[in-house]
């Protein structure tokens, strides 16, 4: 059962718990200690790992954030994302358009499972390792901390299609909140998670239409701000190499903080996806209010980023063994 319902109506809760039964759908259980008993220090190796592979890379935190949101979307948080293609049996989501020459953080994801698999041999999931990677890495860059709720199974099949089909820079904000709400998001969620765009990079590729050639017009998008356009053309040239980085927020690049919002209420946004969140008339009234308020309050995005990232977490979470497994290896199904 998701927080959120906690806040429902005892009727509501009723209706959902009956509308689950029928349609035979487990309400899967997701506990903070659940790994207390059977690997208490889980979280702590996980750690460990990622402060070492940070020392040599600084963008891996907001890599790992990233991976915990494309496995959740696609299928629910089971550890999906991180199988390898096997010809004819596994279509790896590795590939997809959205995970190709993009996603990246699997070998440090690998050190966690063997560190774990040294620890606590086939107790972690590695489902719960994005999870707990996630909270680790905000909290390591200067976020909110928060207790990550444990307890989920690695998925026996990957989604190619699926994965094809995660949020894309170039939608707009009725296909966003289409998006979030199929997997039981709202628009606080949408707001809210967005905000993860505060640290890491992002390729050329995603804003050369915004500076070149916007939804076919042959003319820049007109809400990005002009000073930042002009920064941004130096750096992504038209016809330039689309796979040079940029820093999705070029005020405190690798900092967890709201400056994401700050640069929406600029015109700053990279990603049409981030802007439209500000700027689309169909944002006015609705999600337009949300950054407003995130701009204000540090704490006010802290919290709400916090509970979105439960409510991410607690996507079709797999806890029936005929579901699920604990993967020895996050690339591999058992006995595969
Ligand atoms: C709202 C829809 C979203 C869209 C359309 C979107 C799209 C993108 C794109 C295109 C990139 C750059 C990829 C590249 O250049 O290779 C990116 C990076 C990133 N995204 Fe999102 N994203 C969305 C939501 C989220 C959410 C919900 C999170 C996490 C909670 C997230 C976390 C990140 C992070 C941390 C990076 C930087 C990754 C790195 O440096 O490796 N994004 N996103
Ligand atoms: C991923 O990108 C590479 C180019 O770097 C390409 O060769 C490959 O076909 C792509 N994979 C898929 C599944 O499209
Ligand atoms: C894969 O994802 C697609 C699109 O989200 C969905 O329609 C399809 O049912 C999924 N396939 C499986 C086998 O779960
Ligand atoms: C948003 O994008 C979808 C898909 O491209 C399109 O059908 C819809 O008309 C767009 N909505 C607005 C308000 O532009
Ligand atoms: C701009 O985009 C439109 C529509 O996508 C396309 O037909 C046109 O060729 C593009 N212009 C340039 C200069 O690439
Ligand atoms: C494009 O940029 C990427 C990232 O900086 C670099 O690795 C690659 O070699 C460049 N490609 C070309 C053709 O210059």
């Amino acid at each position: 059962m998701s927080p959120r319902a906690a806040t429902v109506g005892a009727a509501g809760v009723l209706a959902v718990v009956a509308a689950a039964a029928v349609l035979g759908i487990t309400t899967a259980q997701l506990t903070a200690d659940y790994y207390d008993c059977t690997c208490p220090d889980a979280y702590n190796i996980v750690k460990q790992v990622l402060i070492e592979a940070h020392e040599s890379d600084v963008r891996i935190y907001a890599s790992l954030t990233r991976l915990h949101f494309h496995d959740c979307f696609v299928q629910g948080c089971d550890g999906s994302v991180l199988l390898d293609g096997v010809p004819g049996v596994i279509n790896s989501e590795k590939g997809a358009p959205p995970n190709n020459n993009s996603a990246r953080g699997f070998p440090v994801v690998d050190k966690a499972k063997a560190a774990l698999e040294e620890a606590c041999p086939g107790v972690v999931s590695c489902a719960d390792i994005l999870a707990l990677a996630a909270e680790i890495s905000v909290e390591l860059s200067g976020g909110p901390k928060w207790a990550v709720l444990l307890g989920r199974l690695d998925s026996l099949n990957a989604n190619f299609t699926g994965a094809s089909n995660l949020p894309s820079p170039f939608d707009n904000l009725t296909v966003l909140e289409q998006k979030f709400k199929a997997v039981g998001l709202n628009n606080v969620d949408l707001v809210a998670l967005s905000g993860a765009h505060t640290f890491g990079r992002v390729q050329c590729q995603f804003v050369t239409a915004r500076l070149y050639n916007f939804s076919g017009t042959n003319q820049p998008d007109p809400t990005l701000n002009s000073a930042y356009r002009a920064f941004l053309s130096q750096r992504c040239p038209q016809n330039g190499n689309g796979s040079v980085l940029n820093d999705l927020d070029p005020t405190t690049p690798n900092v967890f903080d709201k400056n994401y919002y700050t640069n929406l209420e600029a015109n700053r946004g990279f990603l049409n996806s981030d802007q439209e969140l500000k700027s689309s008339p169909q944002a006015q009234g609705v999600t337009a209010p949300i950054v407003d308020q995130f701009a204000t309050s540090q704490d006010v995005f802290f919290k709400n980023f916090a509970q979105s990232m439960i409510n991410m977490g607690n996507i079709q979470p797999k806890t029936d063994p005929s579901e699920g497994e604990i993967r020895c290896n996050c690339r591999k199904v058992n006995d595969s």
